[in-house]
């Protein structure tokens, strides 16, 4: 079978990766830049560290720091309005994922005709928009997203209380590990969790690639060895560059291979009970390992020797069990929160169902999502993570 990888844009990767974004911003023509951020990232100083770098290019800038959490609709539209306004050549998003999101957003609708909703309403209906995107460089200070090295920007529709998926690339990545080393513990546990997560969903798709496999298998040994050090000592550089380069990688992996149904489950999290997104993809890892272990025992297998796990069945099933229950030990190591500890209820938990199978993620799982499955796996990830 022959099958197609791909690698979306250049990264520069390293410690003070940060300081070259001039010189980037120069080899991508830039003349004048709006840096998006938030008032956090603003606050510790990465934001001026993109400016600086931009003022000695000779590029000049004007700051966007009013991201908020989940990338909404009226806050891409604010920027895209600043962007025409201002004459605006170039994009440098600098913060979490919803900060690079929000920057995929811009860089999207400042380039077309169109309102924000206008827009989500094309990608609904994977109609793509008439103008490619401006060009953009996304700088992560999280290891989680993997946004930088992916097409889509997920957007959060306010009116409608749904996460769309818009189609936006971006042109460059700089990935410096040392605007990680701030990162307060949960934070860098969650978002280690959202890359975990994109490995375990991208190596058992309905199209993983050898590419993809290769990055998700190295993903998850450096985040099963790195996290738990990232949390105890939060300034050790090492741990921190080894998490970076798995979110980078995961990224770029499961922008090929894609993730699914436990993506489309922890969007329903998230739109639903507004959970950090990197809790939500923990709590359905396991659930997941368990559903396509069957398809993927070897995979499976591999994911749980790549955590340090001696498999010793045979049996698929039980396979997807072991993996899955190591996963979880793994998650209380990290003191990930169990949905009880985040008051919802199992009712509540199932009644993601029809969000869930209105997910077109959904359809990127081996196994076919009933909306039976989909009830008893929303069941599961309450019963089985206490
Ligand atoms: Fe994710």
């Amino acid at each position: 079978m022959v099958q197609r990888y791909t690698q979306l844009c250049p990264v520069a990767f390293g410690a003070g990766a940060v300081s070259t974004t001039g010189d980037v911003g120069k080899e991508l023509g830039f003349k004048k830049v709006l840096v998006v951020t938030d008032v956090n990232v603003e606050m510790i100083g990465h934001s001026q560290k993109v400016i600086d770098s931009l003022t000695e290019a000779g590029i000049a800038t004007v700051l966007f720091n009013r991201c908020e959490m989940d990338a909404p609709d009226y806050i891409v539209q604010a920027g895209a309005d600043l962007v025409k306004s201002q004459g605006i050549d170039g994009i440098v998003g600098i913060g979490g994922g919803s900060v690079l999101d929000t920057a995929k957003g811009i860089s999207a609708l400042a380039a077309n005709n169109v309102t924000i909703s206008e827009m989500l309403d094309f990608s609904r209906k994977m109609i793509p928009l008439e103008n490619p995107s401006m060009k953009l460089v996304l700088i992560p200070t999280t290891s989680g997203t993997g946004s930088e090295s992916t097409i889509i920007a997920v957007i959060n529709d306010t009116k409608n209380h749904e996460k769309i998926g818009a189609m936006t690339p971006p042109s460059f990545a700089i990935v410096d590990p040392e605007l990680t080393l701030d990162m307060p513990k949960e934070i860098t546990v969650y978002t280690g969790m959202d890359a975990f997560s994109h490995a375990c969903e991208a190596l058992t798709s309905i199209q993983p690639n050898p590419h993809s496999d290769i990055l998700c298998y190295d993903t998850i040994e450096r985040i099963t060895k790195w996290l738990p050090i990232a949390v105890k000592e939060p300034n050790n550089l090492e741990a921190r560059e080894n998490l970076a380069l798995a979110s980078n990688s995961a990224g770029i992996a499961f922008n090929d291979a894609m993730v699914h149904l436990g993506h489309a489950t922890a969007h329903s999290m998230g739109a639903n009970f507004h959970i950090p997104h990197g809790i939500a993809c923990a709590l359905v890892t396991p659930v997941i390992l368990e559903l396509t272990a069957p398809v993927y025992p070897v995979k499976v297998k591999k994911i749980g020797e790549c955590m340090g796990l001696t498999v010793n069945v045979s049996d698929p099933k039980e396979i997807g069990q072991l993996v899955a229950n190591n996963v979880r030990q793994f998650m209380l190591q990290l003191n990930v929160p169990t949905l009880k500890d985040l008051k919802i209820s199992r009712e509540q938990i199932i009644g993601c169902t029809n969000y869930v199978a209105n997910e077109g993620l959904r359809f990127l799982c081996p196994v076919s999502a009933t909306n039976e499955l989909i009830t008893e796996l929303l069941g599961q990830i309450y019963d089985r993570y206490q």
